[in-house]
């Protein structure tokens, strides 16, 4: 059992990595007696993991149960409104305890549910995907999608404590689980040399999903995020920098009406993010296609290749990242070593992007 603390501007809470999740859960609700609880889980975790789950849930036996249905789609005013009538209609009050079990999607929404009903109930994140566990449960962003971009509805809102069992890992399909792997490729790349080459180094038992590596890469992850969330928790400057490749990655979501993953997105954000790198005369053609030999150990996803750039470019535009209309970008120097708010023109970002076409 690990635990990082992650401290913010109105408190701390802790993140506990452990192999024995409902233990320790139940063991940590105990603290919230005179609560309600309301857990809200990702359907596909709901079937694969509900023998153990129910058995937990039964502790409680008052709780409401609320299956999101599993996808980027679920992140909408629509799911958010069937949640909080949910909570009204079941006559939740102040002292509710929203549980949330799932990824990204499933946190997201539950967070954002949490911040505005009863304008605000305690939250819990157990997160079940890679993502999650090593990013999106830590730092307190919760949101929704809206007018078809991403997160731009939403409010910064931390939990209670989160509780990150590998274990859930293992019943990730492949397509998902290599998606995870695109954000810590992210990891490495803000981390100085020592995590890039540990990752670079282990990623054939990253992909196999060797528990040890895993463990040992998402406590570094978790404690990087909670470093910059304390220094800069509402991305002033510093957390930026989680940024990387997100400007691309975000655009390709988007082009794609959510149908690429997120962390596939990441990645090939993160190619495109390095040619841009190389473009602006930060790095030089060696670095370029050194630092290009860890996103390309991901296969990149055909339909990444196939977007509409004017598309992309128009989207780049309108992201919520930009002071006015300019897109502007996380570029990097060596690992470590970032660059925040890099403006770039049309032909620039075009001749970045394109250099996924060529990559095979
Ligand atoms: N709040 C933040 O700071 C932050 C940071 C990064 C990403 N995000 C958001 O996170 C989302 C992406 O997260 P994600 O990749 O976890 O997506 P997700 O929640 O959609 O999960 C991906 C898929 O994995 C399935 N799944 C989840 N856990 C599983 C398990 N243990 N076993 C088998 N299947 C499982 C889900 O059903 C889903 O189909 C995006 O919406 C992104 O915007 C938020």
């Amino acid at each position: 059992l690990k635990e990082i603390i992650v401290e913010h501007s109105s408190g701390k809470y802790p993140v506990v990595i452990t192999n024995r999740v409902y233990d320790i859960l139940s063991e940590k609700i105990t603290h919230f007696k005179d609560h309600k609880f309301y857990f809200i889980i990702d359907s596909n975790v709901d079937s694969l993991h509900s023998p153990v789950l129910s058995k937990y849930l039964k502790l409680k036996p008052e709780a409401r149960k609320f299956i999101l249905r599993a996808g980027e789609s679920s992140k909408s005013f629509n799911t958010l409104n069937k949640i909080l009538a949910d909570l009204a209609s079941n006559n939740y009050q102040r002292n509710t305890l929203i549980i949330s079990i799932g990824g990204g999607v499933t946190g997201d929404l539950a967070g954002f549910a949490a911040s505005v009903y009863m304008r605000g109930v305690k939250l819990v994140h157990i997160p079940t995907t890679i993502i999650a566990a090593a990013d999106s449960s830590i730092g307190g962003k919760t949101g929704i999608n809206f007018n078809g971009r991403k997160n731009i509805i939403g409010s910064f809102y931390h939990p209670e404590f989160v509780i990150t069992d590998p274990q859930f890992l293992k019943t990730l399909n492949e397509n998902d689980y290599r998606s995870g792997l695109g954000e810590i490729i992210k990891y490495a790349f803000l981390s100085g040399t020592s995590f890039y080459d540990f990752v670079y180094d282990n990623f054939n038992k990253l992909e196999r999903r060797d528990p040890e590596i895993l463990e040992e890469v998402l406590f570094h992850c978790i404690r990087l995020k909670a470093d910059v969330v304390k220094k800069d928790e509402r991305e002033a400057g510093l957390r930026k920098i989680l940024n990387f490749g997100h400007t691309f990655a975000h655009a390709f979501e988007s082009a794609s009406s959510f149908r690429i993953r997120h962390g596939d997105a990441v990645n090939a954000g993160i190619i495109s993010a390095l040619h841009l790198s190389y473009i602006k005369g930060l790095i030089n053609k060696n670095d370029l296609n050194t630092l290009l030999k860890l996103p390309l150990k991901l296969k990149i996803a055909q339909s990444i290749k196939k977007l509409d750039k004017s598309k992309l470019y128009s989207i780049m535009q309108n992201d919520k990242k930009n002071t006015f209309n300019e897109p502007q970008f996380v570029l990097l120097m060596e690992p470590g070593i970032l660059l925040i708010d890099i403006n770039a023109d049309k032909k620039e970002i075009f001749e970045a992007a394109k250099s996924l076409n060529v990559i095979s």
